[in-house]
This record gives C-alpha cells, structure tokens and sequence, in this order.
C-alpha cells in the first residue's frame, strides 16, 4: 500500500485526486488549512514532522490565490509563501521519508507550460511594488519550474522523480475566492470550458501509478513540455534555490 501526501488534498483537485486514490487502496494524507497553514514556514516545517517517515508520493497542489496583496505574519507575500515557499520546504524536508519509498515521486501541480507569460521578479519576489494577482501567479508558475529544475541538481544522489504537472483549465472551485464580478465570471468560464477535478483526478492517478523514469518531467496534461526551454535554466534554478534557503532559515 502506498503512502500518500497531498497538499491541497482537502478540495479542488488534489480533493478529487485523495478520493480516487483512497478508493483504490492506498493510504492518503490530504492536508487542507485546516491542519496547517502552508503560507507559514513554521507551520509548513511543524508539519513535516508530524507526517509519515516513509512517503512513496507528495502531491503538491495547495494554492491560494488573491487580487489583493497579503502579506503572512512571517512577512511574505501570500502566493509565494504557499505556492513557492511552501512547496520548496515541503520538498526537502520530506525528502527523506520519500527516499525510504521504492519508488518515490513528487508531483508538482502548477502552470508548466502555460501561458507564455510571467517571470521572477528578483529584485522583488514579494511584489511590493504593482502586485497584480496575475503577476503573482505567473511568478508563482516559473518558480516551480524552477523548483522541479533545480530538484536534481540539488539532491544529486536522490531517487526521486520530480514531475511537474499543469492540469489546464479545470473547474475546481478555485474562483470562489475572487471578489464579483471576476468570481462569476471566472466560475461561468470553468463550468463552460473546464474538465471536472474527477477527470483530472482519472489522468493524474494513471500518471502516479506509472510514473515517469526520468529524475525531471513537466507534461501539460498529457503532453511533455521540453526541458530545454528557458523556463528550467539550471543556473535561475540554482539561484531560486539559494534564495528560498536564506529566505526559510531566517523566517
Ligand atoms: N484549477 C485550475 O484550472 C488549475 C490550472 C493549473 C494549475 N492548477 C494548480 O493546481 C493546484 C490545485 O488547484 P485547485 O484548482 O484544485 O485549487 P482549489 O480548488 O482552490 O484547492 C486549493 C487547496 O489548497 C488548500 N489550501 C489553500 N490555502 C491553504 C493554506 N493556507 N494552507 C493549507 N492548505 C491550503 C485548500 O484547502 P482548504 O480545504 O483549507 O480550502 C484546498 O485543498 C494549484 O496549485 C493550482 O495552481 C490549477
């Protein structure tokens, strides 16, 4: 039986991901804010050690988007707490209960491959100038491509296989933290042209059960993404990678 962890594992489609694999038998840890909140590096890091010493899979889908910008008690900015941040820490905290695993794998949910659009805003990654909930976003998205680029290079002698994983347009609920008119029209835009979290669910749980060899994947839907675009630059990544640890040990 396999163990696994999924942030955002609470609703959405890491909800729906959590009921398909615990109807197939496997044991899941669905991890929503009410057992933490991801936007905290101390609650992240608590976390971690509180979950099973052996995982054969971490999802990576807690997210939180907002057209305002909030800033944590820690002093980050809320997007990149949670979707950088957080799934960094996460990362290399459990690394070694995944390395326990036969076959340990960690996927990655976010914008790989998306929308042409977005960069890391380094000399302010916590936009205090000109937050837009889009440029926050899409700056979210590089960072975890650069997550899964600088994974390997990180963790040399690791067995696990990093995937990253954009889901595309799927009605999961997500808008209902917009402010109207957005919520509505993003909710009617969903309903119209996004595939339901249990489709989603049906390709992400096919995926897990025949998980990619390679250390390093990022498909879109389906579809791989080229690891040679400018996206997984080896040397952004290890800069990310410097960044969030000085960034977590101080926090
Ligand atoms: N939906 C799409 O079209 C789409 C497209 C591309 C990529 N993605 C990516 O897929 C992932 C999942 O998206 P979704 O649409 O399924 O999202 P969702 O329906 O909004 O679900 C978000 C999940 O994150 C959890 N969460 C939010 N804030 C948290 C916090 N502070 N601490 C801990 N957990 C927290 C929520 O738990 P609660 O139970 O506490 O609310 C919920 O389980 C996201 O990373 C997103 O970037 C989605």
């Amino acid at each position: 039986m396999r163990t696994v962890v999924i942030t955002g594992g609470t609703r959405g489609i890491g909800g729906a991901l959590a009921d398909k694999l615990r109807r197939a038998g496997d044991r899941v840890v669905a991890i929503g804010s009410a057992d933490a909140d991801l936007t905290s590096v101390r609650q992240t890091s608590a976390l971690a050690d509180r979950l099973p010493d052996k995982i054969d899979v971490l999802v990576l889908a807690a997210g939180r988007f907002d057209q305002r910008r909030i800033v944590t008690g820690e002093g980050f900015e809320q997007t990149f707490a949670i979707y950088v941040l957080g799934r960094y820490l996460l990362a290399a905290r459990l690394r070694p209960a995944l390395e326990r695993a036969q076959t340990p794998v960690i996927l990655n949910l976010s914008g790989t491959g998306g929308i042409r659009a977005g960069r890391i805003h380094w000399d302010d990654l916590q936009l205090a100038s000109g937050y837009t909930m889009f440029k926050a976003t899409m700056q979210g998205a590089r960072a975890n491509d650069l997550l899964g680029a600088g994974y390997a290079a990180h963790n040399p002698n690791s067995p696990i296989r990093y995937v990253l994983y954009n889901p595309l347009f799927v009605d999961s609920g997500m808008h209902r933290q917009l402010r109207q008119p957005m919520r509505a029209l993003v909710g009617a835009a969903a309903a119209l042209f996004g595939s339901s979290t249990a489709d989603a669910a049906t390709l992400l749980a096919a995926l897990l059960a025949e998980p990619p060899a390679a250390r390093l994947t990022a498909l879109r839907r389906g579809a791989p993404v080229p690891l040679t675009r400018p996206e997984f630059d080896q040397s952004a990544a290890a800069r990310l990678y410097t960044v969030l640890a000085e960034l977590t040990a101080a926090a």
